[in-house]
């Protein structure tokens, strides 16, 4: 996040010193500034900045993907079971030799349906599961107890061993799993591999079972919420708007930009009595291992510590590729409680290495009131190998959001699930709630950040953030009310109980609509992305299977639906409308 305050700590670093900051992509020369691996000044030239993507050829032949995951990230003492995730799709491009015969038990050749499948503890050869599964079937549970299991900091080394059923065709992989002490005192965090939520156990709920949360917050000015002379008037104020997270942003005003201990140890205690969740940077420290381990010694041990938060845009500005990733193998061992974030600002530019540092992915593309094709404090045109528009290869519509939570997904479909922090992660957003600086010419109205808020969640986030707290008084107030909504029951247990159906067909109205649909109710969220209101009909189909019989409740939004012949209706749609909606389903 480039706010002006940290965008100008660099600027003068690098006027000062001399000494140019992080900012020389892998393939510039050494006086050409970049973002995203791009040249930015007039002054430059274009150059492919490398690090695309790099998608797996597709093969003639199938293959068979065989996965395992646990199902969460760390179990702790006092959980009594566990559960492995398994899959065995066919696919083109991942997974091992697949060919489609197997023998019977008198040798007659039948198809290679079942794959049948051993999960050994490598460490001390416990068999936990034994079981099957029908071939190109995903997301398979199976449970075990963890009463034999001793808990402990460091993860047990798992192997999936599969075969068909004449045993000719194998297939290995690798997994681990954290079975931890019980904590009496500091926060446990989960990650749900299935779903991408996170569910939490702490003094809130008395150390003992988990509860389910879905992140709503700002990231937050320092001064503002945690002032030297700490006062609680603000933390109150934006605790009461009715977010569930917060992650203060260092202002660069000691000499290691970190924050200062006195006064952060009182705003931790007062938001501990909030229960409000900690998004903890370690954006100036997560390079030096000695900063690292104070701050992680600092605060490991608080009930409201959410997760750790490392490299702030490390892709744009072009940090070491491994600097991430090493980062997270210090965090896992210093404290294996907490998952670890970080945010991706460029749109294709070596994320399979950045993200590889984190359990959880945020993208930031910031698109209101950009100019997408001309950089605007810089002068020059903008494109995959030229210049800085604020926003990666965006378009400059507010639905770059949506398609950068789908482009992100999209590498992340390519990458094995095979071990925690590698594959399957949770994508968040971060909102635009500033502007009216650099790339930014003007603030975005709190309709075009709840627009975003909803596109978010309709294309998969697991968590929502925004740039900067305080926005506007309306963006605060409006956010805040959405961000309850989505994060308490009914909606919380959609999002973090199924993944969404996208892109429900619709007639009449170009909107965005995206289906949840669990037990006897469908969770709906509609978006109208244009800014003019539209008078005309919109009919909305459900998801292939699924029939509907009536509106159950409004959460969000405009009361006039309807469900005429199975389809969600309703007429007149203002600019930027969004709905959300629980639906009563038919079930057989
Ligand atoms: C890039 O621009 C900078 C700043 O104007 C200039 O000092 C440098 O020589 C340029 N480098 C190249 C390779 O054009
Ligand atoms: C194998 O052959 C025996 C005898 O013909 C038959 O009873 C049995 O059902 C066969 N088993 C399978 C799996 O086909
Ligand atoms: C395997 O062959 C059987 C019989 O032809 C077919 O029904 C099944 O779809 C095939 N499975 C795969 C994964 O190709
Ligand atoms: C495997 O499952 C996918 C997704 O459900 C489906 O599109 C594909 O046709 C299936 N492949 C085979 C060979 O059955
Ligand atoms: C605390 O901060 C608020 C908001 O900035 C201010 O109005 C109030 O006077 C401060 N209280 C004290 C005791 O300093
Ligand atoms: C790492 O941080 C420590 C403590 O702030 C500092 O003394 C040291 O110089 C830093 N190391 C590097 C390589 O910057
Ligand atoms: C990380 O990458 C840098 C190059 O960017 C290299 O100098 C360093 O040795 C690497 N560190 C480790 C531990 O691999
Ligand atoms: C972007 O800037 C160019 C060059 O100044 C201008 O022609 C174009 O209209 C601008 N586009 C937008 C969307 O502002
Ligand atoms: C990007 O713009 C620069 C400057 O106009 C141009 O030289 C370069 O060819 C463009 N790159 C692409 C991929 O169009």
């Amino acid at each position: 996040m480039r706010s002006l305050a940290i965008w100008s700590l660099h600027l003068v670093l690098f006027l000062f010193t001399n000494i140019v900051i992080g900012q020389i992509g892998f393939n510039s020369p050494p006086d050409v500034q970049t973002w995203c691996g791009k040249p930015y000044m007039s002054t430059n030239q274009s150059l492919n900045p490398g690090g695309q993507f790099q998608f797996p050829a597709a093969q003639k032949d199938p293959l068979l993907h065989v996965t395992i995951q646990p199902r969460y990230t760390i179990y702790v003492d006092g959980d009594a079971e566990a559960e492995f995730i398994v899959g065995g799709a066919i696919s083109h491009t991942l997974g091992g030799p697949y060919i489609n015969t197997t023998s019977d038990k008198n040798g007659t050749i039948t198809p290679f349906d079942t794959l049948k499948f051993t999960v050994v503890n490598e460490e001390d050869g416990e068999i936990p599961v034994i079981d099957s599964i029908s071939v190109n079937t995903t997301g398979k549970l199976f449970k075990f107890p963890l009463s034999s299991w001793t808990p402990r900091p460091a993860p047990y080394p798992i192997k999936l061993y599969g075969s068909s059923p004449d045993g000719k065709q194998t297939y290995t992989i690798s997994t681990s799993i954290y079975f931890l002490p019980h904590r009496t005192k500091g926060s446990a965090v989960k990650i749900d591999n299935l779903h991408g939520g996170l569910y939490v156990q702490n003094k809130f709920n008395s150390h003992s079972g988990w509860y389910a949360l879905f992140p709503v917050g700002y990231y937050a000015d320092g001064n503002h919420v945690t002032p030297t002379v700490f006062n609680t008037t603000n933390i109150d104020i934006y605790s009461s708007q009715g977010f569930n997270t917060i992650s203060i942003v260092p202002d660069g005003g000691s000499p290691d930009q970190s924050y200062p201990i006195d006064s952060l140890s009182k705003y931790w205690d007062h938001v501990d009595i909030l229960n409000l969740f900690n998004i903890y940077q370690l954006r100036f420290a997560f390079q030096n291992t000695t900063r690292l381990a104070t701050q992680v010694a600092l605060w490991k041990d608080r009930e409201t510590l959410l997760s750790w938060y490392t490299a702030d845009e490390p892709d744009g500005w072009s940090y070491p590729l491994n600097s991430t990733s090493l980062a997270y193998a210090t965090l896992r061992e210093l404290d294996p409680y907490h998952p670890v974030s970080l945010v991706l600002n460029c749109q294709n530019y070596h994320y399979t290495s950045y993200a590889s540092g984190a359990d959880i992915v945020m993208q930031d593309a910031y698109p209101v009131g950009i100019n997408a094709t001309y950089s605007i404090p810089f002068s020059t045109p903008c494109n995959t190998t030229y210049g800085d528009c604020g926003c990666d290869n965006c378009i400059g519509s507010l639905s770059d959001v949506s398609t950068r939570l789908e482009v992100l997904h999209h590498y992340q479909a390519y990458l094995p699930p095979s071990s925690p922090g590698v594959g399957n992660k949770p994508t968040w957003s971060v909102l635009q709630a500033f502007g009216e600086q650099s790339y930014w010419p003007r603030l975005p109205t709190s309709e075009e950040v709840v627009n975003m808020m909803m596109l978010s969640i309709n294309h998969g986030a697991k968590g929502l953030s925004y740039w900067l707290y305080p926005s506007t008084v309306e963006t605060n107030v409006q956010t805040g009310a959405l961000g309850r909504v989505l994060s308490s029951e009914p909606a919380l247990g959609f999002l973090l109980g199924t993944e969404p159906v996208r892109g429900l067909s619709v007639e009449g109205v170009m909107l965005d609509v995206s289906a949840w649909v669990l037990g006897e109710k469908v969770l709906v969220g509609v978006v109208n992305g244009v800014y003019v209101d539209v008078r005309a009909p919109a009919k909305i189909s459900m998801p292939e299977g699924v029939s509907v019989s009536g509106v159950d409740q409004v959460l969000c939004g405009d009361e006039g639906w309807n469900i005429e012949d199975g389809k969600l209706v309703k007429s007149g749609f203002k600019g930027l409308e969004v709905s959300l909606l629980v639906l009563q389903r038919n079930t057989p």
